[in-house]
């Protein structure tokens, strides 16, 4: 069959997204260094017959100090835009300190990002706290919601000369359920009660720092929304879906969009959703990714037209696999941006990509097993970076701003 030519809109943003801790290197004022390197963590690595030295951020990807190579690199590949996150660790490493030398080099890291070309997302919370911020109870504290706002004033502030677009927390959703619900990330707690009080003192603190920044600082602001494809299977299927789609998808984004200019979209999941709640992976025999993540290109199409009543500019700010031997990740990439331009058809106004990730990177709790990077870091060989081929076939997209499919 002959291809078709699916030309974006005028303007449309493409790129590639990072978070701090996961890229910088070294970030040692903050919570998940501390857990990282905790007697908890190292022994339950250990119980798993896994290294715990295989399991530290450590110097991650050396981004700090490598940040203007990486920018290079993206805009190598036609990029226009950018997300990163800054770490609030590194700007007020101590209650109340604020480090000057930390917001010079965001200065620093933003001037090059516009200097290479790029429209900026930048992400104030991407799952990491400052150490002593998460001593103190963290989100589950309502009193400690100000913290955050004050730092939030403060950054906004200072870097909004190069800044185009903010997004206050990275997937709230992930953040609460991981953290406290889970208890596999840090700080590891396991308490339904303690993960509704993170989720409302998060949804106030965006609503408080949203005021500032549309304010103030005169930008749009969102969140990066976690949403997922949930489809019903069997005929109870449809009530759970409904109950988990408003659980997952719709608690915070429903409390949080007045307060958003554009809607932040990371995409990564579908489920098959029955009487009893999720149904494993996959049933339509679509591929996987390297971690076992059925790859549903069609839910993003669902999950973007499902947004067109909230009249607001959409962004997808994440989506990307773990592909270390670069199989999928053309496909992958193709395929979701097919879906959604059938979305953009039916009347999403999708505005930008940005694939998760730039560079391979420290997978979380997992480590720097899964490789999601455009870019390869070779661990062995001094962070080398090398380009992969399905980031040149992205690029050829970016540059012609259509997708032959
Ligand atoms: C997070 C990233 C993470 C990616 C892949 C997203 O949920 O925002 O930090 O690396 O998923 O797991």
């Amino acid at each position: 069959m002959e291809k078709q030519r699916l030309q974006f809109p005028k303007g449309f943003l493409w790129g590639a997204a990072t978070a701090g801790h996961q890229i910088e290197g070294n970030n040692v004022n903050s919570d998940w260094w501390a857990w990282e390197h905790g007697q908890m963590r190292e022994n339950a690595l250990r119980k798993e017959g896994k290294n715990p030295a295989q399991f530290y951020s450590g110097i991650a990807c050396d981004s700090f100090n490598r940040f203007d190579e990486d920018f290079g690199l993206a805009q190598y590949l036609n990029h226009n835009a950018t997300r990163l996150s800054i770490e609030w660790a590194r700007i007020e490493p101590r209650e109340g300190e604020y480090n000057e030398k930390a917001l010079d080099h965001y200065e620093k890291v933003l001037q090059s990002a516009k200097f290479h070309g790029f429209t900026t997302f930048v992400t104030l919370h991407h799952f990491t706290s400052p150490l002593w911020f998460a001593r103190k109870g963290g989100f589950a504290e309502q009193q400690n919601i100000d913290h955050f706002v004050r730092y939030v004033k403060l950054a906004t502030k200072r870097l909004s000369q190069y800044t185009d677009f903010w997004l206050t927390f990275n997937e709230p959703e992930i953040y609460s359920n991981l953290g406290f619900l889970r208890g596999r990330f840090p700080p590891q707690i396991k308490s339904v009660r303690i993960m509704l009080r993170v989720i409302r003192n998060i949804i106030s603190a965006h609503n408080l720092c949203s005021e500032y920044i549309r304010h103030e600082i005169r930008q749009p602001v969102s969140i990066a929304y976690h949403l997922s494809d949930l489809q019903p299977t069997g005929f109870f299927g449809h009530l759970s879906a409904g109950l988990a789609h408003y659980i997952a998808n719709r608690y915070i984004l429903s409390r949080t969009i007045n307060a958003c200019d554009f809607i932040g979209v990371n995409y990564y999941f579908h489920h098959h959703i029955g009487l009893f709640g999720k149904r494993g992976k996959s049933q339509s025999g679509h591929e996987e990714t390297d971690l076992g993540w059925g790859i549903h290109p069609e839910g993003l199409e669902r999950v973007l037209t499902s947004l067109i009543k909230y009249k607001k500019p959409i962004y997808i700010t994440e989506n990307g696999l773990a592909d270390a031997h670069d199989t999928k990740r053309e496909k992958f990439i193709k395929d979701h941006l097919y879906f959604a331009h059938r979305a953009i058809k039916k009347g999403a106004d999708v505005r930008g990509y940005l694939y998760w990730s730039l560079i391979d990177n420290f997978e979380w709790d997992m480590g720097y097993g899964p490789r999601f990077g455009l870019i390869a870091i070779n661990r062995e060989s001094l962070l080398e970076r090398k380009i992969r081929y399905s980031a040149l076939k992205y690029g050829e997209i970016c540059k012609n701003n259509y997708l032959e499919y």
